[in-house]
């Protein structure tokens, strides 16, 4: 199929790449000429495992090309539109300026029979606006929308092999010819037995949300056990692991520790809640807030803890930092709980260095006060308290008795429950986890 992919971000980018790899011809369009420029190398504009081979892979076919020039969506019969929705600044709710310029953009080009599909996280009820648009300029035109559940750091796979597709069409049409054309671009993987659910606009839409609530209500769940057990004396990641044995519950998603950040969950809450309450059901969702509140607490009771660890003062204390990136396999340092609280340990007199194994490009452009170091060791040299706070690999792998010697005093938060403590302490080393004793 002729395909046209709109955003070349960290969703469209492996979007565009995916669909070339199921043997689509596909033309990747973003206004970033530096984006578009990497990507037409078949370089990737940022870390994802797989992606640049992948674009090696396919750009060899003939079958991917990357443009700046929206024109090019002409050849195509499928449109996904994969743009960012940030928080608005200084609101709670998604910013739809990308969302909205990419379709008006799109509009000339439509020709009889196309099929918008949008995969951007939106507020419920933007598919039924985007459709009018879409079919008060090309009446024989088609819009659906089709949610992306791909996660950082494997999203390659998750693109290639989802849990699921959802599509949303108006009357959640099994007969809608954009269901038709999704199922032919997904062909592949729908025969591989992926199941597909097609659902009216709204629902599609809400399961996004809902999807990303529920992870962001369990995270913060199992942190607010961590608080409990702090104060009881109990360890969290034995309760994790008792509770997550029943099925029911599951033991994935119940990892205590620094909280959630990144691009998707932090926002998408909020923005849940602020259209939950333009549609006047605002009491639904007022538990997202103690979630995001639960959240936001992990980051404060961080520094709290290292200024424990250095004996109640961070003043001139050197607190090497292990991870930048809000979670591992990923450069993505949006909204970083990592970075906050090792900007938030400088604003207290630390001196801090932040060291990460892909993420340092992206966090000294967001916090460029703060000390960066490329090597552990460099990183760690002198430290009188070392923080894990990305659990990378390499990092979960470290050794306690190499690190001693480097380290001023051996100390270490470990902010992701990943480190063993015992074998810690043998190693001389003041081990503090979160939710542990
Ligand atoms: C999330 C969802 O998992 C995807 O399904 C969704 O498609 C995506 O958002 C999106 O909306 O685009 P992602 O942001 O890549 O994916 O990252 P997650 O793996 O969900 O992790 C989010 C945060 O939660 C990270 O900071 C991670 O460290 C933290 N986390 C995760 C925990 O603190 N504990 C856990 O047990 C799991």
């Amino acid at each position: 199929m002729q395909i046209s992919v709109i955003g070349c971000g960290y969703l469209g980018a492996v979007h565009a790449a995916c669909m070339a790899k199921l043997g689509h011809d596909v033309v990747g369009i973003d206004v970033d000429e530096r984006k578009i420029a990497e990507l037409s190398a078949a370089k990737a504009p940022f870390f994802e495992p797989g992606l640049e081979d992948l674009l090696q892979d396919v750009q060899s076919t003939g079958r991917l090309t990357f443009t700046t020039d929206m024109s090019a969506a002409s050849g195509s019969d499928i449109h996904f539109i994969c743009v960012g929705t940030p928080q608005k600044k200084g609101e709670n709710g998604a910013d739809m300026k990308y969302v909205d310029a990419a379709v008006t953009g799109l509009l000339p080009y439509l020709k009889s029979g196309d099929v918008v599909v949008g995969k951007s996280t939106v507020p419920v009820g933007t598919a039924a606006r985007l459709a009018e648009l879409v079919q008060g300029h090309q009446p024989d035109a088609h819009l659906a929308w089709n949610p992306e559940f791909l996660r950082e750091g494997h999203a390659v796979n998750d693109t290639l092999s989802p849990d699921r597709f959802v599509y949303g069409v108006p009357g959640a049409s099994e007969d809608h010819p954009a269901v038709m054309a999704l199922d032919e671009v997904y062909s592949t993987p729908l025969g591989a037995g992926t199941a597909r659910l097609v659902a009216d606009y709204a629902t599609a839409e809400l399961v996004k949300a809902a999807a990303n609530s529920f992870l962001a209500t369990k995270i913060s769940f199992i942190n607010a056990m961590a608080e409990v057990c702090e104060a009881a004396g109990a360890d969290v990641t034995v309760l994790a692991d008792a509770i997550g044995m029943d099925d029911r519950i599951g033991r994935k998603f119940l990892n205590a520790g620094i909280g959630f950040g990144g691009g998707c969950l932090p926002k998408d809450i909020r923005a849940f809640m602020a259209r939950a309450g333009e549609l006047g059901a605002d009491q639904a969702l007022t538990f997202l807030r103690e979630v995001d509140a639960i959240n936001m607490r992990r980051r404060t009771r961080v520094v709290e803890l290292t200024r424990e660890l250095c004996e109640g003062s961070l003043m001139g204390k050197r607190i090497a930092v292990l991870g930048a990136a809000f979670k591992p396999e990923s450069d993505d340092v949006r909204d970083s709980p990592a970075l906050s609280v090792a900007a938030q340990l400088q604003l207290q007199g630390a001196v801090v260095t932040v060291t990460d194994p892909e993420a340092l490009a992206n966090a000294v452009k967001r916090f460029p006060e703060l000390n960066y170091d490329d090597s552990v060791d460099s990183c760690v040299s002198k430290a009188d308290a070392v923080l894990l706070l990305t659990e990378w690999k390499e990092y979960r792998e470290l050794d306690p008795f190499v690190l001693g010697g480097q380290v001023s005093v051996p100390r270490i938060l470990d902010g992701r429950n990943v480190l063993d403590p015992a074998k810690w302490r043998a190693a001389g080393w003041t081990y503090r986890g979160l939710g542990r004793p």
